[in-house]
C-alpha cells in the first residue's frame, strides 16, 4: 500500500492522480538531466504504478518462460546440451528473483505479486503460452525469443528507475550467453541432416507469430505513451523494437537457408521492414487466458507454490516483519 490507495490501482476512469506540481517538476527535471530515481526518492503515483506493472510482468515472464524449455532438460540430446539448457533455465529463474526484488522496492510484496500471477490479475509475456513441441523449438526460443528479450531489456536498462536498470544490466549479460547458446543449437540443426533442417524450419514456422506478438501491437501515439516516454519508463515504441529485431536477425535467419513464414517480409528502400500483421485477435485471446498452454503454465506455478509452502512457513519467524528491500 502507498498512502491510502493500493500502489497498483489505476485511477478511476476520467480521473487523474493529482501530484504536487513542485515535486513533479523537480522529478521531471532530474530525469531530464539523465539522473536515476532511487526507491527512497519522491515519485508520481502513476510512475510507481506503471513500473510495478512492468517489472512484475517481466519477473513473471522469466519464471513462466523457464517452463517450456525446462520440460526439455530430461530430453536434451547429449550431456553437454543438457548441462547448457539446465544452466540457462536456472539463469531465467535467477532473473525472476532479481526482478521481483526490484519491483518490491516500489512497495508491492513478492507474495502479492505471485498471488496476482496465479489469479490471472497480472500477466506475463504471451509468448510463453505456446508449447515447445520438439528440441528444435528450444533452439528457436533460446535464439530468437531471447534475442527479442535482449532488444527490449537493453532498451529498458536505459530507463529512469535505478533498481530496474541495475537488474537489467546483469540480466542482459546473461541473456547474451543464452542467445549464443540458442544460435549454436539452431546452426547445428540448420546445417545437419535433412530431418534436422526440417525440424528447425517447422519450429521457426511455429514461433514466428508469437515472436511478432512479443513486441506488442503497433503503438498509437497517445498521451499515455508520451508521459511514460518523458519519465523514461517506456524507452522505445513497440514498432521500433520490432524493426530492430528484423534488422538484426532476419538476415541471419536467411543466411542459414531458413525461410521466414511471412511472404510479405521485406526491407524497403527507405530501410523500413514491411511485414504482415500477425493476427492481433489471437494475441488478445491468449493474453486473456485462451492460449494453448495458459492453464498448464499456471497450474504448474500453483503446484510449485502449494508444494513449497511448508518450506516458506518453516522459515517464517513469528516476529519477522516484512521489509521492503532498497535495491
Ligand atoms: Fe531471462
Ligand atoms: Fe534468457
Amino acid at each position: 500500500m502507498y498512502g491510502n490507495i493500493s500502489v497498483t490501482d489505476a485511477p478511476k476512469a476520467g480521473e487523474q492522480y493529482i501530484e504536487d506540481p513542485v515535486k513533479l517538476a523537480e522529478f521531471e527535471a532530474k530525469i531530464e538531466r539523465g539522473e536515476k530515481i532511487e526507491p527512497t526518492d519522491w515519485m508520481p503515483r502513476e510512475y510507481r504504478r506503471q513500473l510495478i506493472r512492468m517489472i512484475e510482468q517481466h519477473a513473471h515472464s522469466e519464471i513462466i518462460g523457464a517452463l517450456p524449455e525446462g520440460t526439455w532438460i530430461t530430453r536434451a540430446p547429449g550431456f553437454k546440451r543438457k548441462m547448457a539448457l539446465m544452466a540457462k533455465v536456472q539463469d531465467e529463474i535467477g532473473h525472476g528473483q532479481l526482478l521481483y526484488s526490484a519491483a518490491e522496492t516500489l512497495g508491492k510484496s513478492r507474495e502479492e505479486m505471485l498471488n496476482d500471477l496465479l489469479s490471472g490479475k497480472s500477466k506475463y509475456s504471451n509468448v510463453f503460452n505456446y508449447p515447445a513441441e520438439t528440441w528444435a523449438d528450444t533452439a528457436v526460443i533460446a535464439w530468437l525469443i531471447d534475442a527479442a528479450a535482449i532488444i527490449n531489456q537493453v532498451t529498458n536498462a536505459k530507463g529512469s528507475y535505478a533498481p530496474y536498470s541495475r537488474a537489467l544490466e546483469r540480466i542482459c549479460t546473461e541473456e547474451s550467453f543464452h542467445l549464443k547458446y540458442g544460435y549454436d543449437n539452431v546452426v547445428t540443426l540448420a546445417t545437419g541432416t535433412p530431418k534436422q533442417r526440417e525440424m528447425v524450419q517447422a519450429a521457426l514456422n511455429r514461433w514466428w507469430k508469437p515472436i511478432m506478438h512479443f513486441f506488442g501491437p503497433p503503438d498509437k501515439a497517445s498521451q499515455h505513451t508520451a508521459t511514460l516516454m518523458k519519465w523514461k519508463v517506456k524507452m522505445a515504441s513497440n514498432d521500433d523494437m520490432r524493426q530492430q529485431f528484423f534488422e538484426s536477425y532476419v538476415p541471419k535467419i536467411w543466411e542459414l537457408g531458413l525461410t521466414v513464414p511471412d511472404p510479405n517480409l521485406r526491407k524497403n528502400d527507405d530501410g523500413v521492414w514491411e511485414y504482415s500483421d500477425p493476427d492481433w485477435d489471437e494475441f488478445k485471446r491468449v493474453i486473456n487466458g485462451d492460449g494453448p498452454c495458459n492453464k498448464e503454465r499456471l497450474s504448474v506455478r500453483k503446484w510449485v507454490e502449494e508444494s513449497g509452502a511448508w518450506v516458506r512457513n518453516a522459515l517464517l519467524k513469528p516476529d519477522a516483519r516484512y521489509v521492503t528491500p532498497l535495491s
